[in-house]
Parts: structure tokens; sequence; C-alpha cells
């Protein structure tokens, strides 16, 4: 292993797209001019929040499930390139000035990013870093939170690693690649940051807290088949609630007496430190367990043991300066915090999966997530010669790569309290129906993960798979009720009923408030229903929520997400316009139609106790 000297600069560099199909470690000769200074493009939309981003995003320790005290944020100014061809992709660009600055994390389409850009398949990212002289003698952790949709990482010009999936962090040692008096050269929409480690160090904490106050928990190391042991820490504030030893790279159990537990009214969480040998790190939990379970003749979704009826929003996580990239922390919390003040007790996070930060986020707001897979792909559909057409599904090789990748959204995340619910499918996005390949990864996902509840198919092709019996009705919901419309299937009452997706109702907006492009206001129409009015609009959604009210009272209706949080370009259904700066929201009657949706559902509990 090489020693590292005092404060050598390295250089990274990085190139993201489709696979990188060159040599692994050429150097490079041509130099190019200086790169054009950084400056945020105008986007078509701005937020509260875009003139505070500056050149130092994203400033917050970014995996607050394994943090350590040392760390080195490298989120900033880095160089870009666009690769425009094959035979750029093939030569990292080392050693060499790149064309233009950027800022990371974000994304290329955003003019937070500096470019704006579209269509830009793969890309060239390069920074230099300083390892601060303090970290001498240890092993540097090379840290990406994520990269759409595969990385090849250069340090100092040699081949450092390869990612693939634009939703996962992954770490890489760079150590060896860092020598002195060298350059260190390496996309990218989460942060980047290095951190020194001993050799063995925790690569991963699995930890699950349930309601009896048990807590599971696997310490992974980077020896990954080694077992030696990790001293755990269970702290309630200042307070020492739990120590246990336990070995690494497999389960082991212990108990902390009588914990407060979690729950979107009370989200207690505990502070967790885990010691392997030199290594420390900093965790935490929440103890609370999440089931399903018959309550007056219905399924019902449990937590802690209780009925409880989870009511959120669908959540897309989009951003009109930052589209993928939140602009920062506290405008990401802005949403969450919205939705608590109105009395959800619940986000669906759709089609996406946020930085490790968000989740915290719900963990200490008291929001349960219900996270979706991200989809291979909308359905697409390509025309047959005889005027048909033929929906195009994933292959054999895509499908084996979609269950990978769901393996790896599992395990990165089901440490977090606040996700109780998995979804596998969309409304069919990718979803093969010549079989049903929703059970087999129903059981995948149940294997990872057995203390979640499972969506097997959230909106159309459902073939009974899962712990929901879920459809999709926009405007107006359809919620575990005996009658249903043609498109969907009648509710199955040997699971949960949800209602995955409703509302959805339109209201536009003066342009100072719409994503300002032709196109996407041409699309305003394409929606289930325009209201011309906050009023008709409020009315309409009191209107919508007191027949979900009824479905709760009448039917067995578990739970429901409405349409959605903010617009989003040329859907303009949100809370919230997509720049956050207005609400459509009448406050006071949202949170009264909401509080009668807890309270129709806790009558429905109260009946059982009288009656059991
Ligand atoms: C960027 O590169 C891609 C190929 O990766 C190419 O299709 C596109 O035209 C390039 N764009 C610009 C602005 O050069
Ligand atoms: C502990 O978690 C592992 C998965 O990490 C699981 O396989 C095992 O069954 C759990 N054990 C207990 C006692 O909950
Ligand atoms: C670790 O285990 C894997 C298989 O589980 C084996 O292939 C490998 O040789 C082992 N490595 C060491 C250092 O023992
Ligand atoms: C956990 O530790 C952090 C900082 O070390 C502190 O800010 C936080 O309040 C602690 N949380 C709990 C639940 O003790
Ligand atoms: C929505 O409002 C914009 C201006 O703010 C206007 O250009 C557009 O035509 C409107 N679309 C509909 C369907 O009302
Ligand atoms: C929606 O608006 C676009 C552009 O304003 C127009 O071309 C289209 O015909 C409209 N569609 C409907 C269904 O009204
Ligand atoms: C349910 O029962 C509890 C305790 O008996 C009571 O306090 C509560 O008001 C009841 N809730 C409803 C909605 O009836």
């Amino acid at each position: 292993m090489m020693r590292l000297l005092r404060n050598t600069v390295f250089s990274l560099l990085v190139g993201t797209g489709l696979a990188y199909p060159g040599s692994d470690d050429r150097q490079a000769p041509v130099k190019h001019p200086r790169a054009a200074g950084y400056s945020p493009k105008e986007p078509p939309l701005t937020t509260p929040w875009t003139d505070k981003v500056g050149t130092d995003p994203w400033p917050e320790y970014p995996r607050p499930q394994l943090q350590r005290a040392q760390w080195q944020n490298l989120n900033g100014i880095w160089q870009y390139q666009n690769a425009s061809s094959l035979a750029a992709v093939q030569n990292p660009p080392f050693g060499q000035d790149l064309a233009q600055e950027v800022l990371i994390p974000s994304c290329l389409e955003s003019g937070l990013s500096g470019i704006q850009g579209s269509y830009m398949l793969y890309s060239w990212f390069s920074t230099s870093f300083e390892v601060p002289s303090d970290w001498n003698g240890q092993s540097i952790l090379l840290n990406f939170g994520a990269v759409d949709y595969e990385a090849t990482v250069f340090v100092n010009g040699k081949k450092a690693g390869f990612h693939r999936g634009g939703y996962f962090r992954f770490s890489l040692d760079v150590t060896r690649f860092l020598k002195a008096g060298q350059e260190n050269e390496f996309g990218i929409w989460q942060s980047v940051w290095i951190e020194p480690v001993p050799t063995n160090h925790v690569s991963q904490l699995d930890i699950d807290g349930n309601m009896d106050g048990q807590l599971n928990m696997t310490v992974h190391t980077s020896a990954a088949n080694t077992t030696s042991s990790a001293l755990v820490v269970v702290k309630d504030g200042d307070n020492i609630v739990a120590t246990h030893r336990g070995p690494t790279n497999r389960p082991f159990q212990f108990k902390v007496d009588s914990p407060s537990l979690w729950s979107p009214d009370s989200p207690k969480l505990y502070n967790i430190t885990v010691k392997l040998g030199e290594d420390k790190v900093q965790s935490y939990t929440g103890f609370r367990t999440i089931a399903k379970g018959t309550v007056d003749g219905v399924v019902r979704p449990l937590l802690n043991g209780e009925f409880i009826f989870m009511f959120g929003t669908l959540d897309q996580g989009f951003w009109p300066d930052g589209i993928y990239t939140p602009p920062t922390k506290e405008a990401m919390v802005y949403d969450l915090e919205m939705l608590k003040r109105l009395g959800f007790n619940m986000v669906r996070k759709h089609i996406k999966v946020e930085n490790d930060l968000f989740y915290r986020a719900c963990d200490e707001l008291g929001l349960l997530v219900i996270q979706d897979m991200p989809a291979m792909r909308p359905l697409q559909s390509k025309a047959l010669p005889n005027c048909g057409s033929e929906t195009l599904l994933p292959d054999e090789a895509q499908q084996a790569e979609f269950t990978r990748q769901l393996e790896v959204l599992i395990n990165q995340h089901k440490s977090f309290p606040s996700i109780a619910t998995w979804i596998i499918y969309n409304e069919g996005w990718g979803q093969i129906t010549s079989y049903y390949p929703e059970f087999e990864l129903t059981d995948l996902v149940r294997q990872l993960d057995p203390t979640r509840l499972i969506d097997s198919t959230t909106g159309w092709y459902d073939h009974g798979a899962g712990d929901f019996s879920d459809n999709h009705h926009y405007s107006d919901p359809q919620c575990g009720t005996p009658f249903y419309s043609t498109a969907s299937s009648p509710y199955d009452d040997t699971r949960i009923g949800f209602q995955g997706e409703f509302g959805g109702i339109g209201n536009n907006v003066s342009i100072e408030h719409l994503w300002n492009d032709q196109a996407a206001i041409n699309t305003i129409n394409q929606t289930y229903e325009l209201d011309l009015s906050l009023e008709a609009w409020n009315y309409r959604s009191h209107v919508l929520l007191s027949e979900l009210q009824n479905q709760i009272r009448l039917y067995s209706c578990s739970g429901g997400v409405w349409t959605q949080t903010t617009d989003v370009e040329g859907e303009v259904n949100g809370l919230m316009t997509y720049d956050r700066r207005l609400s459509r929201v009448d406050e006071d009657q949202w949170k009264s139609d909401i509080q009668s949706l807890y309270d129709a559902a806790a009558a429905r509990t109260n009946k059982t106790m009288a009656a059991s």
C-alpha cells in the first residue's frame, strides 16, 4: 500500500454515460485551452433557492447512516467536456484542461450545472484534490452519492473503478492510485467526497430496530470474508441505552429496554456508534414494526401493531433549477415540511431514488416513505407493418440488470426507519406480461428485507403478487371498493386495499410560475381536469378527499397517494407550483380533510376494539 505524502495534489477524471468501452490506463497527449469559467445558466424557471446555491453546494455529510468524523467534500467547480464521439470516449483526456466548468453535484440538463445541455450521452468530468496531511498512513475512500448511468473513474491516469446504476452510491478505495508528485484525475448528480479509513473498515451497516426494542444488525466490512468483532453503542441523547459486541459480516441481535417507538406522530431516533478496530462510524435507527394484519375482517397495514392509514403524495423530486438535484438541502426539506404541516404521514418517492439526506429528513420529520424502484422505461411501443403495435419490453439481460439494481436499492436503503413499503412496478412500465416476473421479484425483495410491505404492482397489471391491491384512478378514487373501472382490477380482499395514485387535478398559472418552455406549455391541456380558479381547485380537492373518506368508512381503503407534491414542467397539478413560490392549497380545509381520513380509519379500528 502506498504511503501518502503531505498535502499532495491529486487529480481525478470521471467518464460518465453508457459503458466506457476503451482500454484502461491510456495517457492522452493533447492539451486543451483553459476551461471557460463556471456560471449558472438561467433556467426556464427558478426557485427561492436558486441564488443560494453558490459554488460550495451540498456541504452536509452525505451518508448519515455511516458517518465518519474526518472527510473532505469534493463538491464544487469541476471541469467538464462532452465526449462527443465514440473515439473521444475511448481516449480519456488525462492531464489536460477540459473545455468547460461545471457545478458538482448537478445534472447537465440543469441551469445550475452551468451547462444546461441535452442529449449528452458521454461526458468527462475532472477535478483535483489534496489529501490532508493528518490522513497519512490510512486508506482513502472516494465516495460518490450517485452517477447516472455508468461511471468510469480514473485517479492519476489509472482506472480506479467502474460503476453502473444511476441511483446508487459507491465507494472506491483509491489509496494505491494516489502517488506523490503526480496529478490525480476522475458525472454526477449527488455529492462526491473522500475520507480516510483503516485497511479493514466498516463498508455498510444494516440496522433494523423493531417495536420490541430488538436491534438486528449486520456490520459489513471491507474484509468481507473475515470475522472480527464490532462494538455497538446505542444512545438516547447523551444516555447510553445499550452496548453490545457483535461479529462482523453476519447478523446479530440485541435488545434495548422499552425504547420510545418511532411513528409519524413521534419520530424518535437513537444514535448508534460502531467501532471496528480503529474505525469509528456514527449511525442511527428508530424502533418500529411494519406489518400486515387483519383488523375487523379487513387486511390492513400495521405500524407498531396498529392499523395506520397511510396518506401521502406522489413525489417526483424534480426542480426547475437543479432538475434531479435539489438546489439545497433546505429546499428539499421545504417540500417535506409542507406535507407534514398539512397532515400527510407518508410520501411516495416516485420513480426516483433521492440522496440519503432525504430519507434522513423523513426519519426525523416522521414521514413514512413508499419507495418506487425506478422503472426501466415508461411503456413504449413500436409500430408494426400491419398497422398494429407491439409493446417494447426488456430482454433477458435487461431484466437481469433490473433485478440486480432492485437488490442494490433494497440493500442500500433498508436501514432507513421511515421506509415502509417497496414498489416494484409502476403502471406496467417495463413489466413483462408474457410471464409474471413480479412474483419472483416479490420473493426476492421479501428475502432481502422481510421487515417491509411490498406493493408489487402499483396500477395496471395486477396478477395478485405482493401485499397490496392497488389501482390508480384519476381523478376520483376507487380504493378497496366494490366498484371499479374496467381498466383496473376489482379489489382483492386478501390484500391491502390501496389507492396508489389519484387526484391529479390541475390549475393553470401565470407564466412566471410555469416552466417556460412552449413544448411543455402545449401539454398542459393533456390532463384529467383543469380547474379555472384556486377556489374551484380546492372545492374539487375537498370532493375527492371526501370520496376517499367515504371509502374508508364504508369499504376497505387503507391508504392513498395524492398526485402530486409540486407541478413538474407541463404537469400543473401540484399542491405547489414547480418553483415552490405558489401554494394552491387552502391549508385549513386540507388539514381538516386529511384529519377526517385518519378519523374515519380510527373509527373502523375502534369498532374492532368494541367488538373484540
Ligand atoms: C455530445 O456528445 C454526444 C455523444 O456523446 C453527441 O451526440 C452530441 O451531439 C454532443 N453534443 C454537443 C453539444 O457537442
Ligand atoms: C436479521 O436480518 C437479516 C437480514 O439482514 C435476516 O436475514 C434475519 O432473519 C434477521 N434476523 C432476525 C432475528 O430478525
Ligand atoms: C473471500 O471469499 C471468497 C468467496 O466467498 C473467495 O473467493 C476469496 O478467495 C476469499 N478471499 C480471501 C482473502 O480469503
Ligand atoms: C445524535 O448525534 C448528533 C450529533 O452527534 C446529535 O446532533 C443528535 O441530537 C443525536 N441524536 C440523538 C437521537 O441522540
Ligand atoms: C396555461 O397558461 C399559459 C400562460 O401562463 C398559457 O400560455 C397556456 O395557453 C395555458 N394553457 C391552458 C391549457 O390553459
Ligand atoms: C392542447 O393545446 C395544444 C397547444 O395549445 C393544441 O395544439 C392541442 O390541440 C390541444 N389539445 C387538446 C386536447 O385540446
Ligand atoms: C377511538 O377510541 C378512543 C378511545 O376510546 C377515543 O379517544 C377516540 O376518540 C376514538 N376515535 C374515534 C374516531 O372514534
